[in-house]
Order: C-alpha cells, then sequence, then structure tokens
C-alpha cells in the first residue's frame, strides 16, 4: 500500500478513536499515540527514505495535511470534552445554598456610649464640642482654678510634653475654650479622650470623658440635678436612684459626686445572695463629678458676675462597664472582636 493511502488512513481511524475518548486524560493518550514523537504519524513518516526522491514531496505534503485535520479534530473534540467537565462540575454547584455572610464589623462599646449620651443631651438642648488632646497648662489648670501648686498638676497625674505644654488630663479645658469664643447662654457636651500617668487594673493611661457646661442666668444647682438625673434614667433606665455627695473640684463650687443605685444588683447589695462585686455591697456606684462653675473660672475667661451654670465630667468607659457589667477596664483597649462583637 502507497504511504499517502497509508497516511490517509490515519484520519478516520483518529475520528472513531475520538468518539470513544471520553476524558481528557485519554485524548491525550490518543494524541500521543497519532502525533507523538513515536506515533503514527512518525512512523509512516519515517519511511519516506526508502521512497524514491522524485515522491518524496508529494506525500510530505499529504503527511503534513493529515498533521493538519488531526489537529483539528483534536482541538473540536478537546473543546467538547472541556465543556462537559465545566458542565459536571456545575451540576456539583448549588446555587440554592445559603452564600457565606461577609463578616460584619460593629462599633465599639465606647463609641456607642459616646453617641448615646451625646444625643440624650443634644435632645436636652446641649451642642457638642471638642477641644484640642495636647493642651496648655494655662487652659487645662490655671483657668481652672489650679495654681501652679495646686496637686492635681503633680507629675504624677500629668504627661507633660514641655513645661507648658501637655496632654490633657481631663475634658475641662474646653469649658474654658468654649467660653472664650461664646458668651452666655451656652449648653454644650464634649466628649474626647484624656491622659494620665496612670497604668493599673482599673486605670488606662488614656480614657474618655464627656464634659458638661450650661451657662445662664439663675442656673442653680436644681438645674444640675434635674439634667442628671434625666440623663441618668435615660442611660440606665427609670428606676435609677441618685444621689449627691459633697466632693471638692478647684473650678467648682459646690461641688458634688454623683452615685447612682447599682445596675449590677439593683441597689440592693447582693446578687443571687452573692455580694455584689460591682458596688462592694453599698448598692451605689459613683459616676461623675459636677458642681457649680466657680466664680474664678468666669473671671478668667471675663464672664459676667450676672451669670451662673454648672459643670459636670464623666467617664465613658466607667458608664459603658456599669451599663454593659463589663468587669474588666483593659477589654475596651484590647480589640479583641470577641468582646467588640457583642455589641454589634
Ligand atoms: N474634670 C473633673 C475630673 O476629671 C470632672 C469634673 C468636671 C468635675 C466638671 C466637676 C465639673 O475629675
Amino acid at each position: 500500500m502507497d504511504l499517502i493511502t497509508t497516511l490517509e488512513g490515519l484520519v478516520p481511524e483518529l475520528e472513531k478513536g475520538l468518539d470513544q475518548a471520553s476524558s481528557l486524560e485519554e485524548l491525550e493518550n490518543l494524541r500521543v499515540d497519532f502525533l507523538g514523537r513515536k506515533g503514527r504519524l512518525a512512523q509512516v513518516m519515517g519511511r519516506l527514505p526508502q521512497l524514491p526522491p522524485q515522491e518524496r514531496p508529494a506525500v510530505g505534503q499529504a503527511a503534513n495535511s493529515v498533521k493538519e485535520r488531526c489537529n483539528a479534530l483534536f482541538e473540536a473534540r478537546k473543546h467538547v470534552l472541556e465543556a462537559g467537565r465545566e458542565a459536571a462540575a456545575l451540576a456539583r454547584f448549588d446555587a440554592s445554598l445559603p452564600g457565606r455572610a461577609p463578616w460584619q464589623g460593629s462599633l465599639h462599646p465606647t463609641t456607642l456610649i459616646t453617641e448615646e449620651i451625646c444625643d440624650i443631651f443634644k435632645r436636652l438642648g446641649f451642642d457638642v464640642a471638642s477641644g484640642p488632646e495636647v493642651e496648655i497648662d494655662h487652659y487645662n489648670f490655671e483657668a481652672l482654678n489650679m495654681p501652679p501648686e495646686h496637686p492635681a498638676r503633680d507629675m504624677q497625674d500629668t504627661l507633660y510634653i514641655t513645661d507648658t505644654v501637655l496632654m490633657r488630663t481631663h475634658t475641662s479645658p474646653v469649658q474654658v475654650r468654649t467660653m472664650l469664643a461664646r458668651r452666655p447662654p451656652v449648653a454644650v457636651v464634649v466628649p474626647g479622650k484624656v491622659y494620665r500617668r496612670d497604668s493599673d487594673l482599673t486605670h488606662t493611661p488614656m480614657f474618655h470623658q464627656i464634659e458638661g457646661l450650661l451657662v445662664d442666668q439663675d442656673v442653680s444647682m436644681a438645674h444640675l440635678r434635674g439634667t442628671l438625673t434625666a440623663f441618668v434614667r435615660a442611660v440606665f433606665g427609670g428606676d435609677t436612684q441618685v444621689r449627691f455627695r459633697p466632693s471638692f473640684f478647684p473650678f467648682t463650687e459646690p461641688s458634688a459626686e454623683v452615685d447612682i443605685s447599682c445596675c449590677i444588683c439593683g441597689g440592693k447589695g447582693h446578687v443571687n445572695g452573692e455580694p455584689c462585686r460591682v458596688c462592694k455591697t453599698t448598692g451605689w456606684v459613683e459616676i461623675l463629678g459636677c458642681g457649680m462653675v466657680d466664680p474664678a473660672v468666669f473671671a478668667a475667661v471675663g464672664y459676667p458676675e450676672d451669670v451662673s451654670g454648672f459643670a459636670f465630667g464623666l467617664g465613658v468607659e466607667r458608664v459603658a462597664m456599669l451599663k454593659y457589667g463589663i468587669g474588666d477596664l483593659r477589654m475596651f483597649f484590647e480589640n479583641d472582636v470577641r468582646f467588640l462583637g457583642q455589641f454589634a
């Protein structure tokens, strides 16, 4: 049989083989068998040198043509098999299965409580103000009636940057800044970070406060009491009891600390017969400091003598701990998502 006939015979044979090849692996085996270096086509071509030279070009042309047709047949079959493989994969894919929900973040409890408290005071007519965390001595201390030798300025408490520049130790300097910028009547709350040289189980070098300041004519302690009672009941519930204890701050006179009935034991001092760890069985927990703005502070900002006002300052983490029953202050700063996710 002449070589050209043999070559042409490869095509229908391959077609038969391709029809039976049911996987890409079988297809590859077939390709090696027909077109590989020692395959059927190569074997036929190996006999080319035995031909008389004048017959060789025609056989070479026939071989190329057969090779091209074979390649085309392989490609076509390959497409069919690949499409089948994809369809099989899709058949195993259940589009009705619920997807994996993307992980959703949540606001930090400090942010949540800050927003909640500011909203309460906004409803009472207060504006929200702010001031710098790096503060000068004058606003943090001096204008708040804390003369240079006052113990609150001691290096133990204050993080100094220079002799006169420091990290604010409370939000009260924003009282001064607000009064220097605005004439009475003034009603502001000031959320923000404050810094103290303090670090143990119940103190962190940075924590959050919210300052309140209201200045007008004829503002009395009764207004302070009413405002803070409304605030406490909005945060902790309408049954919460409030008590004012005499205290001292250089920038308020008189001054008080406010206690609320313990929200963990309901003021009973015990939970299921066990002593309450939050209020240490007293039934009361301290929540903020406050008082009537000292006339010396009004003088420092050039306010007229006929105004009066009240101020208060509270620790945001402390309110959050009491409200949510969080026992460890460090939780607020570790950013453990297992903790933070509970406030979503
Ligand atoms: N600034 C005080 C503190 O940090 C709190 C306070 C503010 C007290 C306003 C009275 C009035 O302890």
